[in-house]
């Protein structure tokens, strides 16, 4: 089977002369593959994912993503593998002057769809994340749990082939938890590589699928 993603002997440090925060990380992720990535606050969880999603580069070892090397990619692949992911960030990142739909709608338009073309697609996304009253809001006015689901929404909506997460669940309530891991479930049915950073033992329990964990920036468990 191809892989999605390929660490081979990464290290990763923010200072030139600060600690390694990851250290000598190796796993592969099967395209199509499902997996949670565990371990304490500032185990490096978040680190490991800005380095998929090309939001650093590691200090050693070799990251590789649907088989293009990350530190040696020219600027036009690392646009279109960029755009093949769909990323939650820890912090939502949305765009206060768009609204809900227009934040949730941005990769497509990005891509250079009509809004003819993606309206009902993107309202019925929003329906299901429970912000199908919301889609005139502005992130300013939604909650917490409403904006992490809202930055679901926009990571998903385009159909990337690699979906990571960083805590998508730890905003909103258990039942909608629930829902959102079967969102993640159902994209992975249909062929998306999922990697979800978090602290929820209970959904990883629940969910069955396989865990990596990170101790202090070394892996202690890898996919099987
Ligand atoms: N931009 C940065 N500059 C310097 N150090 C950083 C930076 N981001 C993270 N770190 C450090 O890297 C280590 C790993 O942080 P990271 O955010 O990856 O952990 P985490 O597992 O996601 O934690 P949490 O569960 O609290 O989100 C921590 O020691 C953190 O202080
Ligand atoms: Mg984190």
């Amino acid at each position: 089977m191809s892989s999605a993603v390929r660490f081979e002997t990464v290290g990763l440090r923010y200072d030139a002369y600060g600690p390694e925060v990851l250290r000598d990380v190796d796993f592969t992720l099967p395209a199509g593959s499902f997996h949670f990535l565990t371990g304490a606050s500032g185990a490096g969880k978040s680190s490991l994912l800005k380095l998929i999603y090309l939001g650093a580069a590691p200090s050693r070892g070799q990251v590789t993503v649907f088989g293009q090397e990350t530190t040696r990619i020219s600027p036009a692949d690392r646009t279109s593998l960029r755009r093949r992911m769909g990323v939650v960030f820890h912090d939502f990142q949305l765009i206060d002057h768009l609204t809900a739909f227009d934040n949730a709608a941005l990769p497509l338009r990005v891509a250079g769809q009509k809004p003819k073309a993606y309206s009902e697609d993107v309202q019925e996304l929003l329906n299901w994340v429970g912000l199908g009253a919301r889609i005139e809001s502005y992130p300013p006015a939604l909650s917490a749990g409403e904006k992490q689901r809202l930055a679901i929404a926009r990571a998903v909506v385009g159909r990337p082939w690699l979906i990571l997460a960083d805590e998508p669940t730890g905003a909103v309530d258990d039942d909608m938890a629930v829902r959102i891991l079967r969102l993640f479930v159902e994209l992975n049915r249909l062929g998306a590589t999922v990697l979800i950073a978090t602290h929820d033992h209970e959904l990883v329990g629940r969910s069955g699928m396989p865990s990596l964990h990170l101790d202090r920036g070394r892996l202690t468990q890898v996919p099987a």
